[in-house]
């Protein structure tokens, strides 16, 4: 989509403070410095929208940015990152809260992107997320992240493994880069697949 116009619009650390529904939204959602607000600025080609950095758990709030592009608008969600190893237990139960009741509550919510390092196998923690959001009817497309970080025919070995570990079609599984902007076309044909 051609994007005219983004801008954050809201930032909550609770559920009491997130905005009214409004507009349709899509929730970025993935470990701690997996790329989240890369891919969130490389989509709406605005270098620094969104908070980037190399130390993980940066992102702390939700984060709503309102796109608009011809005829459209919409809200893409940027929500806190997890599985960030310096965090204590409570910190931990913050996020699940925090997530979940975005999650679980949302009536505008179209679906969720969930990032995951094309380097690395997925956790335990995206299994879940993803069974979570499945058993909501959630829809979910992966985006397989930092694919600049490996070569061609590695990245595609990678990619085949991935999709087939979590069973999902080419188009709902891929690779992306924040840096070069692969991905990011077919990522846009994903999400509005989804409004
Ligand atoms: P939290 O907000 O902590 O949850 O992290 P995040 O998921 O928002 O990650 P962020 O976008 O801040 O990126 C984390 C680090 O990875 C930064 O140093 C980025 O520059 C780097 N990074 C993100 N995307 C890419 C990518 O596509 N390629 C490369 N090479 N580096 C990337
Ligand atoms: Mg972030």
């Amino acid at each position: 989509m051609k994007v005219h116009r983004a801008e954050m619009v809201a930032a909550a650390a609770s559920a009491a403070r997130f905005p009214k529904p409004s507009a349709p939204e899509v929730a970025f959602l993935g470990r701690s410095n997996v790329g989240k607000s890369s891919l969130l600025n490389r989509l709406v080609g605005r270098r620094s929208l969104a908070r980037t950095s190399g130390t993980p758990g940066k992102t702390r709030l939700v984060h709503w940015y309102r796109v608009e592009g011809p005829g459209r608008e919409l809200l893409l969600v940027d929500l806190p990152g997890y599985g960030y190893a310096k965090v204590s237990r409570s910190e931990r139960q913050r996020w699940r809260t925090l997530v979940e009741s975005y999650l679980d509550g949302r009536p505008t919510l179209k679906g969720a992107v969930l990032l995951q390092d094309v380097r690395r196998d997925f956790s335990e923690d995206e299994t879940l997320l993803i069974d979570w959001l499945a058993e909501r009817d959630v829809p979910v497309i992966v985006a397989l992240t930092k694919s600049d970080k490996l070569k061609p025919m590695r990245r595609a070995e990678r990619v085949r493994a991935l999709r087939r570990a979590i069973g999902l079609p080419a188009e709902r599984a891929i690779a992306t880069s924040a840096q070069t902007g692969a991905g990011i076309p077919e990522l846009w044909r994903a999400i509005d697949a989804l409004l």
